[in-house]
């Protein structure tokens, strides 16, 4: 190996990883080896087995030079780490080796494409980032850097495109065996923008195409894009920064946007047709997709939010964020649907089954409860009775903590709160979201680890997710229920 600051990221990262026990991670949602982590990069499929790197900081559990760190899984859940791909180590990464995405040449070798960013001294005496797309080329676990790096700089950037905001690039290649990547950009509007970009190898790229533009819709900078064929539409997947509320559909800060449209493959036309966040909770952001070999298309998000990243659950945790269940993508009706990797039910062990319990107040079922569970609930009116005000569910609960979902049928609105998980901050706590129910149906499947939870709400027609900060002590469950409802559960742990 070449590089010095990469050998020892390796030796920091196998030294203070081992140090992590395994009851300190969550059981099947993958974290970094040490230190910090953000976005997934290069979830890819690649000799036999899924591959996901992510920006990484070894040293410290707060952002700071990207690294790629790396790991790999044969079912998405249980994760093995491998050595940090990436260290910022030459002239044209030396500030970061930012988000990208890999690919496998027809050679058999792995191609990684990251955005190197060096800081540049402004005329005001401050510093900018100037990002460009660069190349790594490797076996799976060690990879060299490309000679000609930086291969999309500035140059490339259409006129009125910022250098300093053009990053995270996405490849796929084509049935024709060439290649293309998208890019985000920040445009002269000062939002965001994707670029589209081809090559007939990998190695040399081109400029293409604006393949679409934020027009300040949608938040400002457009970051992480994805873009691929699903279920007869095309989707691209993108995480706007800066976003203001809009109704339910969107919320403050760092959002994730999902558009569903038509592509013209010949003329490389992307049409948008419709509009809508990619998880309603509190922590997701910058998805990535990978095909599986058996042709299901399947996201990861990084469970975190920008804006609470300062927030930690001890002072001295040793790591900090970590990856979203792996979800299966679909459309129906026109909507992105998303359900946990079916992988995931190779884990269930012990169902608990209860059909038809009415609940008027507050209830515990015996043999429910647990830190990493998978249940599915099903609630609906009470036969007879007027329609429930409220329905809630209580997580990693004790006497003093518990997260709720709630759902109030007369607004339609369901609510992630986890003001009792935990948080010593004034960080954000709740978010609600607007679901489709029949008079008052709805069915949830609530998947716990120990410091998260994931709602899928009618078969994964909305995904709420937030981090939790519970003791795992407070491993209890109940039912509440303002006015009389009647529920199925079906319950398993998850090990
Ligand atoms: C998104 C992001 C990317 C960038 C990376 C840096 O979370 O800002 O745009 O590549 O994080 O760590």
């Amino acid at each position: 190996m070449r590089s010095q600051t990469l050998w020892e990221a390796r030796k920091y990262e196998e030294a203070f990883g081992k140090a992590i026990s395994l009851q300190e991670r969550p059981g099947f949602h993958l974290s970094p080896r040490t230190g910090w982590m953000n976005d997934p990069n290069g979830f890819s499929w690649h000799d036999g087995k899924y591959h996901m790197f992510y920006q990484y900081h070894p040293y410290d559990s707060h952002w700071g030079p990207m690294h790629w760190g790396h790991a790999v899984s044969t079912d998405l859940l249980h994760w093995e780490y491998l050595p940090a791909a990436l260290a910022p180590d030459e002239i044209y990464d030396r500030d970061g080796c930012f988000s990208g995405s890999a690919i496998t040449l027809p050679d058999g070798r792995q191609l990684l494409m990251y955005t190197g960013v060096v800081k540049e001294r402004q005329a005001n005496g401050g510093y900018n980032e100037v990002q460009a797309q660069c190349l790594a080329v490797g076996d799976g676990v060690d990879y060299v850097k490309y000679d000609k790096n930086p291969v999309l700089d500035e140059k490339d950037i259409p006129e009125g495109g910022s250098r300093f905001d053009f990053r995270d690039p996405k490849m796929w290649r084509e049935e024709d065996g060439t290649y293309r990547c998208i890019i985000g950009n920040r445009p002269a509007d000062g939002s965001g923008q994707i670029l589209l970009f081809e090559s007939p190898d990998g190695y040399a790229w081109h400029y293409k195409k604006v393949l679409a533009a934020n027009h300040n819709r949608f938040g400002k900078m457009w970051e992480c894009p994805d873009f691929f064929p699903l279920d007869g539409k095309w989707v691209l997947l993108t995480s706007p920064q800066d976003m203001l509320p809009s109704g339910f559909e969107y919320h403050n800060g760092n959002g994730t946007l999902c558009l569903i449209g038509a592509y013209d493959r010949e003329a490389e036309e992307f049409t948008e047709e419709t509009d809508q966040s990619i998880d309603y909770g509190i922590d997701f952001y910058a998805p990535q997709t990978v095909l599986t070999p058996d042709g299901r298309r399947v996201m990861i998000g990084w469970m975190q939010n920008w804006d609470t990243c300062n927030h930690r659950r001890t002072h001295d945790e040793a790591w900090f964020g970590q990856m979203s269940l792996p979800r299966e993508l679909s459309i129906k009706n026109g909507r992105l649907y998303q359900t946990p990797v079916r992988e995931l039910e190779e884990m269930r062990r012990d169902r608990v089954s209860y059909q038809g319990v009415t609940v008027s107040g507050t209830i515990r079922l015996e043999g429910v409860r647990g830190r990493r569970v998978d249940m599915e609930v099903t609630v609906r009116p009470e036969e007879g009775c007027d329609l429930y005000r409220k329905f809630a569910i209580r997580l990693a609960q004790n006497d003093l903590y518990h997260t709720s979902l709630s759902f109030r049928p007369g607004e339609s609105v369901l609510k992630v709160d986890r003001k009792f998980s935990g948080s010593r901050r004034a960080i954000i706590h709740q978010r609600r979201s607007k679901v489709n129910h029949r008079g008052g149906e709805l069915k949830l499947r609530i998947i716990l680890d120990r410091f998260s939870v994931e709602a899928f709400v009618n078969d994964g027609e909305q995904v709420l997710s937030a981090v939790l900060y519970t003791d795992q002590e407070a491993d209890g469950i109940s039912f509440l229920a303002d006015g009389t409802v009647n529920i199925d559960v079906v319950k398993y742990d998850l090990v």
